[in-house]
């Protein structure tokens, strides 16, 4: 006997009447993860123009360079397939910045904490997106896939630079994790 063939999985194919339609779906999610790249992008801008000059700084240029090449693919997106970026851009602007260099002044294993928070919460956002994408957004599956191998090997970074020996580390960074859901929650909608 043959196996039979798997057909091809769609994006939002299971979507039920009053569920986002498929152009919908792919549009929030282009839409929110422009607004989380630009947010990473200034958390580590943040941090960087506090610890620019600490032994590690390389290690937090490494993950800044990363995420500007992450922002410049959702900004092409955002252009190609005319998505309307998140009115909370400015938010985000300052949010961002604000959240790293107040992470980096409680000193280095704060500020890998704080790393080590929003880069679990994207990389389970990402994980989620790919699970949702249909191969009819192949490509754009396999962006995100990428960029969560990326955004989990920054985690990584943060638990090599003793993030855990951060004194309150566990309300640190739940505080941090709650705050990231409620942007990323906010940014697919607004
Ligand atoms: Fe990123
Ligand atoms: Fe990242």
């Amino acid at each position: 006997m043959t196996p039979r063939r798997t057909a091809p999985r769609k994006t939002a194919q299971d979507r039920l009447p009053g569920d986002l339609t498929a152009d919908e779906l792919v549009a929030r999610m282009i839409r929110v993860d422009h607004a989380g790249e630009y947010g990473a992008a200034r958390i580590y801008a943040g941090q960087l123009a506090v610890l620019g000059r600490s032994p590690c700084a390389s290690a937090i240029a490494e993950m800044a360079e990363q995420e500007e090449k992450h922002l410049a693919n959702f900004e092409a997106l955002i252009v190609e397939r005319r998505v309307r970026p998140t009115l909370l851009t400015p938010v985000w602007h300052a949010a961002g910045f604000a959240l790293g260099a107040a992470s980096a002044l409680l000193g280095e294993r704060a500020a890998m904490a704080c790393t080590v928070a929003v880069e679990e919460v994207i990389s389970d956002h990402y994980a989620n997106q790919a699970m949702r994408l249909g191969d009819d957004e192949a490509d754009l599956r396999a962006t995100i896939e990428e960029f969560r191998a990326d955004e989990i090997g920054h985690r990584d970074i943060g638990l090599e630079h003793a993030a855990q020996e951060m004194p309150g580390y566990r309300p640190f960074t739940s505080a941090i994790k709650a705050g990231t859901r409620l942007a990323i929650w906010l940014s697919e909608r607004i």
